[in-house]
């Protein structure tokens, strides 16, 4: 049999163009944490440097952080939500498992010439989206995308088990993506890494509240609807994945360590973002950390740690900026991008 032609086309090049991020007013300390499990401050900070983190209100949902972050995205490109064609929600906290979160986002926002749908793929979600908008954008299907990465990670919490309830927070990041058409830079994406091992699914995951083990009446009590991980294993896997696919993007980009301005992480642990660092041979002060505020936010610790570090000039025209991230499933994911 003979092979099918491969089919050349030129992809646009694609850019970032806004970034916004929203946290959740209420704050939620060590302190606070002592009071509810058998854990400590010092405890926390030592193993994770985790102070405190944000959780939402009760009628605060996914969807609701979602927009917020997007609109604050929106904003800061000077586009409106019906310039959008394209939505996509990374979040493992959907509002409802149907309609997708990126529905009600849509409708929240106003953004009726845009499809919407959600991605799944853990605390590597974000740049799962990333990498998709980069392809719809690429090939010409869509113009403008806006992705955003939310979660309400307090409503699948353990609240007694002190080995995971210090670790998790509450927000949202979101970014908007275009085909770029003028000179290249600002924003440019230059490089996308996305990859999974579905064999090591249950190092970390809900187990309950899906068709694999539905919540019933019998089996509420035993909270399968919460996050269960064996930490140890997840911190070895995080470290060897991020440095792999965090350096298959710096050398796709063409870029050595030392061209690299600033590393954004995810914001699991600060042990594993270390780790990572040094591996890349990467110094402190090119690493970007805000863990001690907000605690692993899933999807959207790289989206509001990548909002925060543009709004607040941590990298700046013309840097190169590396966004790698490591989640369930086992899932990781990289981009490169020169602002
Ligand atoms: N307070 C006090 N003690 C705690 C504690 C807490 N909140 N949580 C666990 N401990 C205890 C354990 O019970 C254990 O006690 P033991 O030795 O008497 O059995 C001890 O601390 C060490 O536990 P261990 O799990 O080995 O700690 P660790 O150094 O691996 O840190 C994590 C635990 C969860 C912080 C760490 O493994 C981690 O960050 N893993 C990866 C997380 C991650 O990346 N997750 C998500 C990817 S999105």
């Amino acid at each position: 049999m003979t092979a099918k032609p491969h089919i050349a086309f030129k992809r646009l090049p694609v850019k970032i163009i806004g970034t916004g991020s929203y946290v959740p007013e209420r704050r939620l300390t060590n302190a606070d944490l002592e009071k509810m499990v058998d854990t400590s401050h010092e405890w926390i900070i030592e193993r994770t440097g985790i102070c405190e983190r944000r959780i939402a209100a009760d009628d605060e949902y996914t969807s609701h952080m979602g927009t917020k972050a997007a609109q604050r995205a929106l904003e800061s490109c000077g586009l409106t939500p019906e310039d959008v064609d394209l939505i996509i929600c990374a979040t493992v906290t959907p509002d409802t498992f149907t309609p997708s979160t990126a529905c009600y986002i849509q409708d929240a926002l106003g953004a009726k010439n845009a499809a919407a749908f959600d991605i799944s793929a853990a605390c590597s979600g974000f740049l799962f989206a990333m990498k998709t908008a980069v392809q719809y954008i690429g090939t010409g299907q869509m113009r403008t995308a806006l992705i955003i990465a939310a979660e309400k990670l307090s409503t699948v919490v353990n609240w007694e088990d002190r080995s995971t309830c210090v670790l998790f927070g509450d927000g949202a990041g979101a970014a908007v993506l275009q085909a770029a058409t003028g000179e290249e830079g600002e924003g440019a994406v230059l490089a996308t890494d996305i990859g999974t091992d579905g064999s090591l699914h249950d190092l970390l995951q809900i187990p309950g509240g899906g068709s694999r083990c539905p919540t019933t009446v019998e089996n509420a009590h035993e909270r399968l609807a919460t996050l269960a991980m064996r930490g140890n294993e997840v911190f070895r896997h995080a470290v060897a994945h991020m440095k792999e696919s965090a350096q298959s993007v710096i050398e796709r980009a063409g870029l050595a360590p030392e061209d690299v301005n600033l590393i954004i992480p995810h914001q699991a642990n600060l042990r594993i973002i270390n780790a990572v660092a040094s591996r890349l041979s990467i110094p402190e002060e090119r690493v970007f950390v805000n863990i001690e505020k907000y605690g692993n936010t899933s999807a959207a610790a790289v989206a509001i740690a990548f909002d925060e570090a543009r709004r607040s000039g941590r990298f700046t025209k013309g840097d190169n900026v590396i966004l790698v991230t490591f989640g369930a499933g086992l899932t990781w994911s990289s981009a490169a991008i020169r602002w």
